[in-house]
């Protein structure tokens, strides 16, 4: 194994990852046997050190991840449009030395949605949430054209830099009360990017138990374990359709496989893979 073949997730904490998973699954599928992708957990105080030592290491790329997506911009040599609009890296490509930044959550969010029929570009859409993920997601609506996105966040203010940030007359902000959630309902894609119903068993619901869904609509969570959030459960039982992040998070996956590779990813063996690794 030559170190220009080795590829890392670096994060903090990484042991759930699914990513190590699906990416030697597609090494060893599409015929990479001297490839590898190794977890690489690393401190949030390490992580210049960490970026500097994938190039000293000869490493051809890695994947970023919580809580260091926004942190490693710093130490690279170069972004793509992507990741300089968002304002995080998930992938780093690692090309005569030079470290690349480019941000595939955003492309993977829309092959996503555009893999199970849906057509974002004529939908009204409502984000919740204003951190990293709802970063990389509003952008990716932006930039198909999304008639009109909503954004609530619990704090207003940071749903309102966003606005700030994006400057797109397609977007607005609202705070998380009962009457944004009810302006919420109104759209056909209700998307959760915060972190609540990560937790199996958390009583936290990003919504209002009394504001229905109804047919006709779709919520999608990023979140992926548990596999249906209780946001899902709810939105299924009054007949929207539901979809959970599992398929964003292959879709990322696959993408950054291809700038490292050069080869199109395996995309089923790499879903099998994660929805086997999430088995209880
Ligand atoms: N499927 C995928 O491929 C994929 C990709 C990326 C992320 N994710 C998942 O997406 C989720 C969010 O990740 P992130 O990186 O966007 O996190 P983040 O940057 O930390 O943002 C968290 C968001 O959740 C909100 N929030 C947290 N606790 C809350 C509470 N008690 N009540 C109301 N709002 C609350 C925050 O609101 P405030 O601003 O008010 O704090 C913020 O908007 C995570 O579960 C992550 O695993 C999935």
């Amino acid at each position: 194994v030559s170190a220009r073949n080795i590829l890392g997730l670096i994060g903090w904490p990484i042991s759930h990852s699914l990513s190590p998973a699906m990416h030697n699954a597609a090494l060893k599928a599409v015929g990479l046997s001297s490839w590898s992708y190794v977890g690489l957990p690393v401190e949030p105080e390490q992580i210049k050190e960490a970026v500097f030592g994938l190039r000293a290491l000869g490493f051809r790329g890695a994947n970023v991840t919580v809580p260091h997506k926004e942190a490693v911009l710093a130490f690279l040599d170069n972004l793509s449009p992507t990741a300089q609009a968002i304002g995080a890296v998930n992938t780093i490509i690692i090309e005569d030395n030079r470290l690349l930044g480019d941000n595939t959550d955003a492309p993977g969010f829309i092959n996503d949605l555009r893999e199970k029929g849906l057509k974002p570009e004529e939908l009204s859409v409502a984000v919740l949430g204003a951190g990293g993920s709802a970063r990389a997601i509003i952008h990716a609506l932006i930039s198909i054209n999304c008639p009109k996105i909503l954004i609530l966040n619990r704090s207003k203010e940071k749903a309102d830099n966003l606005i700030t940030n994006f400057n797109n007359p397609k977007l607005s902000s609202l705070d998380f009360s009962r009457d944004s959630i009810k302006r919420a309902a109104s759209c056909d894609l209700i998307i959760n990017c915060t972190s609540l119903g990560l937790k199996a068993g958390s009583e936290k619901l990003p919504w209002d138990k009394d504001v229905s869904f109804s047919k006709g609509q779709c919520v999608y969570d990023v979140i992926y374990n548990p596999a249906k959030s209780q946001l899902l459960a709810k939105a299924e039982a009054e007949d929207a359709r539901i979809i959970n992040g599992l398929g964003m998070l292959v879709q990322q996956a696959a993408l950054s496989f291809s700038m490292w590779t050069g080869i199109n990813a395996p995309i089923s063996i790499m879903k099998t893979v994660a929805e086997q690794a999430l088995k209880p």
